[in-house]
């Protein structure tokens, strides 16, 4: 009888720890953390559903992700910040949406939203893009060169004030010849 007890409770000890270890070394993704800094940046934001970070978990896997700009800040090992360029079509031409950028409460106001977008600008003008359109604040978005999108012609496919819907040209006068409505990937559901 006691051998019986002692059998049974091997086998539920050994079924406890394999389901322990495989929740504890299951992994979180970077993919995971990024998403909760978007949905905590986000979560007092007033113009917000509150779902970027499922739009985030979405373009990741889309044809309009691109590896190289999607971007993390990290203090001490640990992301904080995150910005997102990803591709959308005017005319024949394939720019770059900006959506979303985040930074965590916490280090908001210490340069990291800015030194994300220095960065992914860089990194897309050297991919040979030649500009980003973004909707947001433009009390925001003026300090790094954005300006109304109509300005080139450059139109939004939802109603939308002039001021919110920006871009930027990533070089002298790269924009000068596009125009049309923009055409977001079917992630964004627009
Ligand atoms: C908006 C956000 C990304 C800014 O990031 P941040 O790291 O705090 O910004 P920075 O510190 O790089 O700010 C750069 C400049 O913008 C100013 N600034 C910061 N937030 C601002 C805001 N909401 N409106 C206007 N200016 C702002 C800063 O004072 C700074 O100005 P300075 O260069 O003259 O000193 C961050 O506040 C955030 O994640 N907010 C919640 C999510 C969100 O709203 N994202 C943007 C969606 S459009």
């Amino acid at each position: 009888m006691s051998i019986l007890f002692g059998v049974v409770f091997f086998i539920l000890g050994s079924l406890i720890v394999y389901v322990f270890q495989k929740k504890i070394f299951k992994g979180i993704t970077e993919e995971d953390v990024v998403c909760e800094v978007v949905q905590k940046a986000f979560i007092r934001v007033k113009n917000s559903e509150h779902n970027e970070h499922k739009l985030v978990r979405e373009l990741l896997k889309s044809d309009a992700f691109i590896k190289d700009l999607s971007l993390t800040a990290k203090f001490q090992g640990s992301i904080v910040g995150y910005i997102l360029f990803t591709k959308i079509k005017v005319g024949e031409e394939t720019l770059l949406a900006l959506a979303p950028l985040a930074v965590l409460p916490k280090y908001q106001k210490k340069g990291i939203g800015k030194s994300l977008i220095e960065k992914g600008h860089k990194v897309a003008k050297n991919l040979g893009y030649k500009g980003v359109v973004l909707l947001g604040d433009p009390g925001y978005y003026k300090k790094f060169g954005y300006s109304s999108a109509s300005k080139w012609g450059i139109k939004s496919p939802v109603k939308i004030a002039d001021e919110n819907f920006m871009a930027i040209e990533l070089y002298p006068d790269s924009l000068i010849d596009i125009k049309g409505v923009v055409q977001y990937p079917k992630e964004f559901g627009i």
